[in-house]
C-alpha cells in the first residue's frame, strides 16, 4: 500500500515534471527570425508596444523575441551589421521595459521595416 503511493507520487512527479519542461521548452526556445517577424510584427505585437497599449509582459515579450533576432541568423547581408541592427531593436526593446524615457521613439525607428529588409531579408 505505502510502496503504491510512493510509485504513484514519483510517477505523478516525473510526468509533471516532463509537462513543466515541454512548457518551458514551448515558451523559451529561442526562435528563428521568421518566427519573431510573425509574433513581433505579423500579430501585431509591436505595434501594441509602440501605440502604449501593451502590458508589461507583451514588452517583455517583444524584448525576449528580439533577443532570438539578435542572435538568429538573418537571410542575406553582412553578419556584424546584422548584430548592430538587430542589436539596436534589442537594446530600445530593452528600455520600454525599463520604462525610460524616449525608449518608444527611439524603438519606432530601430525597428524600420524597409530599413532592415533591403540589406538583410
Ligand atoms: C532588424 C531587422 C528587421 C526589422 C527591423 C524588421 N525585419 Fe522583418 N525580416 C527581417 C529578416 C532578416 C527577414 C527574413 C527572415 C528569413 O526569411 O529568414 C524578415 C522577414 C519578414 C517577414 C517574412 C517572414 C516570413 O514568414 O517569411 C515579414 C512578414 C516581416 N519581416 C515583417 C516585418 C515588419 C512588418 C517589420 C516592421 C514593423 C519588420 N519585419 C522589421 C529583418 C527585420
Amino acid at each position: 500500500m505505502r510502496i503504491r503511493l510512493i510509485v504513484g507520487s514519483l510517477v505523478a512527479a516525473v510526468v509533471c515534471g516532463s509537462g513543466a519542461f515541454a512548457f518551458n521548452n514551448n515558451v523559451f526556445a529561442p526562435k528563428s527570425v521568421k518566427e519573431v517577424m510573425k509574433v513581433a510584427h505579423k500579430d501585431g505585437l509591436l505595434k501594441k508596444v509602440l501605440g502604449g497599449s501593451a502590458s508589461e509582459e507583451e514588452k517583455k515579450q517583444l524584448l525576449d523575441l528580439y533577443i532570438d533576432m539578435v542572435e538568429g541568423e538573418p537571410k542575406k547581408g553582412d553578419k556584424t551589421e546584422w548584430h548592430m541592427a538587430a542589436g539596436a531593436a534589442a537594446v530600445s526593446a530593452a528600455k520600454v521595459v525599463l520604462g525610460r524615457e524616449g525608449a518608444v521613439d527611439e524603438l519606432k525607428k530601430t525597428s524600420d521595416c524597409m530599413a532592415c529588409h533591403s540589406k538583410f531579408k
